[in-house]
């Protein structure tokens, strides 16, 4: 079958009280309408209406997607008639969804889309404990479809309804198209409601009603507690999903993965971790303590321990931690050692170097093989400008040495420790860069002796 499908999201989102349209704010690190795109991928563009802050939205999700712009929010029906009016939207079907609805997925709506075939329209409900807020669904004493009430419209007896409509449709597009011609504001919010085209379709074709069996899949987020709420179920999803895969979560409940995230298998995470959209990590690794892990790419077998890694490449068989900061742009190649309170930014250290302790490495290139002694710092910055170093393969540097930008140590060469470097040294060569050590025999004693004659 052949779909449009029109993603309303021009709401402002008042009791989200925030400067931003409620559908950019975020659950597991991607915005609640990325989410409903994501569901409804495999429909073509898909539409999306806009009005608040119109732009925000705009620069989120670019060419992705087709825009129809509503002015004014008078409503949902009005939203799509806005749609229609803007767009060519000429396919058979319609799939209207909202875009504040994060956790329905695509299986469901491709479920919808079959069993809407042949129909008027099809549209999702859910089962609710405390229905409250959402529109009912208000079946003919046959258990028909016969028109969705609005928590504000709803009698007494109406409200007592927990079947809920999720604002999730399928319409024949003809069908919709023609109903909301005739759709009017006559109801308690003043609003053009799309749920009423549903009761003028169903004057000419059957609807169908196909209820969700997880209702979660239907929540709608109004404000942050919802987010949250919102948030704590994806998460778990997420995590589930992660463990099935074979990556071992010794504690799901405290063990924050956001969409988007692959990892390999026998993988092992402990409680505390942080694991930000767009981080590749590898097999059988080991994540220990409080990690924050944001666009990175981790290779098999690596140990991360209580560490910061920003937009940052980690290879196989290397260990980083306790305690280190991967700033964008280091690449760390396999079987290295980074230490702990090390800072790596834009700067790569090679196959089996070490930078074990209290180091910054900052716009470098360190070869393979080197050490990197405890306290060694790049000096990479005169106040104005930033400078590379260039540390070739197997080089010695000393503790507490300063490698002041640029240089270029070359291959085999050792730097003493304590020397602040400045020139380039030649492969194989020894540099010292610090005074001889001034020792005058027993200097210490007479001075104490002289502050006890003081004292006398
Ligand atoms: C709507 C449904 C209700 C359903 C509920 C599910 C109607 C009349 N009611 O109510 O039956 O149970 O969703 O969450 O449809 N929007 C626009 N333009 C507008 C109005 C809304 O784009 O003029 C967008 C909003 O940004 C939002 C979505 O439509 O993404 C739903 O709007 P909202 O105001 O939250 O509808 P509800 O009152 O929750
Ligand atoms: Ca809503």
């Amino acid at each position: 079958m052949d779909f449009s499908c029109i993603i309303l999201a021009a709401g402002q989102g008042t009791r989200m009280k925030s400067t931003m349209p409620k559908v950019l704010h975020k659950v597991c690190g991607r915005a609640l309408v990325e989410h409903v795109l994501t569901a409804c991928s495999g429909t073509g563009k898909p539409a999306v209406v806009i009005g608040n802050g119109s732009e925000m939205v705009r620069g989120l999700l670019g060419d992705s997607v087709r825009y129809a712009m509503q002015e004014q929010r008078k409503g949902t029906g009005h939203a799509v008639m806005e749609c229609f009016r803007q767009l060519d939207i000429d396919t058979e079907y319609t799939l209207v969804c909202a875009g504040d609805m994060p956790l329905i997925t695509a299986q469901t709506l491709q479920e919808l889309c079959k069993r809407a075939e042949g129909l008027g329209a099809c549209v999702l409900s859910a089962c609710m404990d405390n229905p409250f807020g959402y529109g009912r669904i208000i079946r003919n004493q046959d258990g028909t479809f016969k028109k969705i009430v609005e928590q504000k419209d709803a009698t007494a007896q109406e409200a007592e309804v927990r079947e809920v409509n999720t604002s999730v449709y399928v319409f024949r597009t003809e069908l919709l198209r023609s109903a909301l011609k005739q759709i009017t504001p006559a109801n308690a919010q003043g609003e053009y409601y799309l749920t009423d085209c549903l009761e003028i379709i169903s004057r000419e074709a059957p609807i169908g009603v196909m209820c969700l069996d997880d209702p979660d899949e239907a929540f709608g987020i109004n404000d942050r507690v919802q987010l949250a709420q919102a948030e704590a179920i994806m998460r778990r999803r997420i995590n589930c999903g992660h463990m099935k895969n074979g990556v071992t979560l010794t504690d799901p409940d405290n063990t924050y993965i956001e969409a988007g995230v692959s990892i390999g298998a026998d993988t092992v995470i402990y409680p505390g971790s942080y694991i930000g959209t767009g981080t590749v990590i590898g097999s059988r690794c080991v994540l220990r303590g409080a990690n924050r892990i944001e666009n990175s790419v981790i290779g098999d077998g690596v140990s991360v321990e209580a560490s910061t890694l920003l937009s940052c490449r980690v290879g196989d068989g290397t260990t980083v931690g306790p305690n280190a900061y991967l700033r964008p742009g280091a690449v760390i190649g396999r079987k290295a050692r980074i230490g702990d309170f090390v800072e790596i930014k834009n700067a790569s250290v090679g196959d089996g170097s070490k930078v074990s302790h209290l180091s910054y490495v900052g716009d470098a290139d360190v070869g393979s093989g080197c050490n990197i002694g405890c306290g060694v710092v790049f000096v990479n910055y005169d106040g104005k400008h930033k400078f590379r170093s260039v540390v070739g393969d197997r080089v010695f540097v000393g503790s507490n040495a300063n490698i002041v930008a640029p240089v270029h140590l070359a291959d085999g060469a050792y730097i003493a420790a304590g020397s602040t470097v400045t020139r380039d040294i030649p492969s194989g060569a020894l540099c010292v860069a610090r005074s001889r050590e001034y020792i005058k025999e027993e200097w210490a004693d007479k001075l104490r002796a002289s502050w006890e004659e003081e004292e006398k």
